[in-house]
């Protein structure tokens, strides 16, 4: 076998430092646990605990972790739990993705400064999987990926709900004046029953789909649900295969391969999956040295239909993907776009893993490749002058006919400024008028929070109006739904074209085209141009703030930050 590190293949706590003093130090404190020595003389699998008080998404995590020690010490090596910190989206001021990177560090350096030989990763929540596949990648440890699974759905008087795509619906309701605030708080009891991440296509089941599609996870190990046995079956088989992986030397770097990440992206879209796992999987790609070609990405779009019937693109919940099948059917009817040759944390390859797993039932929920439920791709790219580096509408969970439009740009500064004047009685806004949202990137906001789910203002709402073109460099939640244009690059902050829009210019966006247009001229934008300011925010002299302010990269680079990236050696995709 060849080695990682010049040494052989790490073992044990003598992966690193002398084999003297230090070696018996470590096993002298290590032993305070009661551990043998026949236990410490074992591989070690480190498992990464995020369970968190803040995060129901995780809540089954301690489960998760008996069941892999299980699988791990089945397979003969030795389980080590250890912590780090732990995402959740709704407690993550000012936002998740301004906390990501900071995982992916945490994730990264205890995996580097603790002695392991393979490391089982448990995320869940929308994230966390991105952070710790990013550390994975940058520690170039063995590394296999669990997630908590999606929860189960709830019923709100008779009627199935589930977080979080009916939570938005509810409160859209609500805000008309449909549900009362009797039911409203009803309903807020319902949403979330229980254990898991969000059971539509969220990020989180997004995340999950492309991982496995990646060959980073157990087979089948996306989509079930946090509270079944599947779930602890798969956790104790991801032992298994970690303690396989902690004695190969079979590194994340040879698995997430241009190819690999290639047939993630045609998951992305066959799924309709959450506009969030471009940004995640162009910033894994990143850690990989990969640069993710998003006109590239668009173009397979162009090929590869929605295929599966979940909310918000369609009507159902991870559960009855699980029950269809989970990701493999989806594979099965991607078969002829996707690189089979691909090896994944098993060692086999997808092809053989696809043909290796349960087939054969009728089911409802993953549509043929020739019948689909959107006839393209989830995500389109869109360019043009307003967002010369690209950016991102979720044309699946779009008004089809708002794809094409043409309106007056109604437009607020911040967040802060939309808070306060979108439900104004005398804003002056019609609902044939675009939206725009500045200074909500990745450096305007900061940490590019979920704002481009601009709320329809109420006197627009009042009327029935469900849906209006809304442009910002804001992300949206994968739960969300509309004709929202995404992660504009670059962003406002950073002296994007975003900046530079007033209220009362015309606005061309013509998804088929793939073209998003300030009907501006040049010379009218240069002169805007010169009164450019960017925002200045508070305490970002210091710390992690400052830190991010200083380094975060675009989009369209995933987010990270720019001393965490290797240098680009290749493209995703590869041969197109
Ligand atoms: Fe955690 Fe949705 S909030 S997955
Ligand atoms: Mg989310």
């Amino acid at each position: 076998m060849t080695d990682r590190d010049g040494r052989g293949l790490r073992k044990g706590l003598t992966s690193y430092g002398d084999a003297g003093f230090s070696l018996f130090l470590r096993k002298a404190f290590i032993k305070g646990m009661g551990y043998s020595d026949d236990a410490l003389e074992r591989p070690i699998v480190g498992i990464v605990d995020t369970a968190s008080g803040y995060n129901a998404c995780h809540a089954n995590v301690p489960d998760l972790i008996e069941a892999v020690k299980r699988g791990v010490m089945l397979a003969g090596a030795l389980p080590v739990p250890f912590p780090t910190i732990s995402i959740h989206e709704s407690f993550s001021h000012p936002t998740s993705m301004f906390l990501r990177n900071l995982m992916a560090m945490d994730t990264e350096e205890m995996i580097r400064a603790q002695p392991m030989d393979a490391v089982v990763l448990i995320g869940g929540c929308d994230k966390t999987v991105p952070a710790q596949l990013m550390g994975a990648a940058s520690a170039g440890v063995p590394a296999i990926q669990l997630v908590t699974g999606p929860m189960l759905t709830g019923r709100h008087r008779s009627e199935r709900v589930g977080a979080c795509t009916d939570c938005r619906r509810f409160w859209a309701r609500h805000r008309a004046g449909e549900v009362d605030a009797t039911e409203i708080a009803e309903v807020n009891d319902r949403l979330v029953p229980g254990a898991g991440t969000c059971g539509v296509m969220g990020t989180a089941s997004t995340m999950a789909l492309t991982v496995e599609a990646l060959g980073m996870m157990a087979p089948g190990g996306a989509t079930a649900p946090a509270v079944s046995a599947d779930r602890r079956r798969i956790a104790e088989t991801t032992g298994q295969i970690a303690a396989q992986l902690a004695t190969q030397p079979l590194l994340p770097s040879a698995i997430m391969t241009e190819k690999a990440f290639e047939n993630a992206l045609t998951v992305l879209l066959a799924t309709g999956g959450s506009t969030n796992g471009i940004v995640h999987l162009a910033a894994i790609a990143g850690r990989c040295g990969l640069a993710l070609d998003l006109d590239a990405f668009d173009r397979i779009g162009r090929k590869v239909p929605v295929l599966v019937d979940l909310k918000p693109s369609g009507q159902n919940y991870m559960e009855d993907l699980h029950a269809a099948g989970g990701l493999v059917s989806i594979l099965r009817e991607l078969k002829p776009h996707l690189h089979l040759d691909c090896l994944t944390v098993t060692g086999r390859t997808l092809g053989e893993e696809m043909d290796a797993a349960p087939a054969g039932w009728q089911q409802d929920i993953v549509a043929p490749f020739d019948a689909p439920i959107y006839p393209e791709g989830g995500m389109a790219v869109v360019r043009g002058n307003l967002a010369p580096g690209g950016a991102i509408v979720k044309q699946s969970a779009a008004t089809p006919s708002l794809l094409t439009h043409r309106g007056r740009a109604v437009v607020f500064s911040s967040i802060a400024d939309m808070a306060e004047r979108v439900d104004a009685p005398d804003l002056d806004v019609g609902p044939d008028d675009v939206l725009v949202l500045q200074n909500a990137g990745p450096i305007g906001a900061p940490g590019m929070p979920e704002a481009g789910y601009m709320p329809i203002p109420r006197k627009i709402a009042a009327t029935g109006v469900k849906d209006m073109v809304r442009i910002s460099d804001a992300r949206m939640s994968g739960t969300a739904s509309g004709t929202i244009v995404l992660h504009v690059t670059p962003e406002s902050a950073a002296g994007g074209p975003l900046a530079l829009v007033r209220t009362g210019d015309m606005i061309e966006l013509d998804v088929p085209g793939r073209r998003l247009h300030l009907d501006v001229s040049d010379a009218e934008l240069a002169e805007r141009r010169l009164s450019f300011k960017a925002p200045v925010h508070e305490g970002s002299d210091r710390g992690y703030k400052k830190l991010f302010l200083d380094t975060v990269l675009q989009a369209d680079e995933g987010c990270d930050f720019d001393f965490l990236v290797p240098e680009k050696t290749g493209r995703v995709p590869k041969d197109r």
